[in-house]
């Protein structure tokens, strides 16, 4: 990790009190003049942190959405981080050396999504990624982008009331829009070289403020932050999340959690384009098989199941 991301680290854990220039020197094992440099540069990027001359630095944060106590409290056991503003969670909970951690970032200024694109990130939404050990048969690793669309559903239902519909394999839909994505991503042990971690990002728009561009094929939970706040206990949304998750993965190999997918499946008995790489083709959504594979038949019947890798299913219109 960088000095910057280190000191990032530092200030998240320490939040609720004030560390001095030197203290964080020493904990880095860093000059004072490469803290104040890194602060600078962490300003920079939109990060809040407080200098009191002569007392030390704290990190805050001017969400009133999350709580950063209550989450490390009932998250017992994970490490948990909350950042205003950062270039991508899944980026940063990859580099942790945490095993079990939660970090939470109000806007990503390079966010990343499925197929090595982008993920816009503004202000009001909920990036959220959380690094586990691989505790299953590896074999079971491509599930859990389908475990977390559940966990994700079921969370989000539970703490808004509001149903979303599940867009195999990593999507969550309101009505015909897009409200959640998911990216799984593996993290390889440098002395090992085999997978040792695996990190789920989850992006919510809870109230983000969308362009007109983007507002024909994705949507918000909320109007306004007021809204959000007068409704939603975003602290709760991810503690659920996790526990959910965590639940299933421990359940392994059981697979029922299949069938709540099935039953929130946006595409199943529907027309759809499969695409894959330059190539596409028109198609019927069969069902969702025990490996949460999606089986579609073309147009001339002939069967395809579909693995998520490099694929993506749009909706025939
Ligand atoms: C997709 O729809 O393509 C997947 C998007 C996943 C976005 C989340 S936001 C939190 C986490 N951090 C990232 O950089 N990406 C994931």
């Amino acid at each position: 990790m960088t000095n910057k991301q280190q000191l990032l680290h530092a200030l998240s854990c320490g939040r609720d009190r004030y560390q001095s220039g030197e203290e964080l020197a020493r904990t880095l094992g860093i000059s004072r003049a490469a803290v104040w440099k890194a602060i600078e540069r962490l300003r920079d990027e939109g990060h809040l942190i407080e200098g009191k001359s002569r007392v030390g630095y704290r990190l805050i944060s001017l969400s009133p959405l999350f709580d950063h106590g209550r989450l490390s409290r009932e998250l017992a056991g994970w490490d948990v981080q909350l950042f205003d503003t950062i270039d991508s969670t899944n980026r940063y909970a990859k580099a942790l050396s945490s095993e079990r951690a939660v970090v939470i970032a109000l806007s990503q200024s390079a966010g990343r999504g499925r197929l090595g694109r982008s993920f816009y990130s503004p202000r009001g939404g909920l990036y959220l990624s959380l690094r586990l050990p691989i505790s299953f048969p590896i074999g079971e690793a491509m599930l859990l982008t389908s475990m977390a669309s559940v966990a994700v559903h079921r969370a989000l239902l539970e703490t808004t009331g509001k149903e979303c519909a599940i867009k195999w394999v990593n999507d969550l839909y309101l009505g015909e829009k897009k409200v959640c994505g998911i990216l799984t991503e593996g993290v390889v042990g440098m002395e090992s070289g085999q997978l040792s971690s695996v990190v789920v990002g989850i992006g919510i728009n809870l109230f983000s403020a969308l362009d007109e561009e983007l507002r024909e094929r994705a949507t918000s939970l909320y109007e306004s932050e007021e809204e959000a706040i007068g409704d939603l206990d975003a602290n709760l949304l991810v503690i659920r999340i996790v526990e959910y998750l965590t639940a299933l993965i421990e359940r392994l190999p059981d697979r029922g959690y299949l069938s709540y997918y099935r039953t929130y499946s946006l595409l199943t008995d529907r027309d759809v384009v499969v695409h894959q790489g330059r190539e596409h083709f028109e198609a019927r959504v069969v069902e969702i098989d025990d490996e949460a594979h999606l089986v579609v038949a073309d147009r001339e019947g002939e069967i395809h199941t579909l693995s998520s890798a490099e694929v993506t299913i749009r909706l025939a219109r």
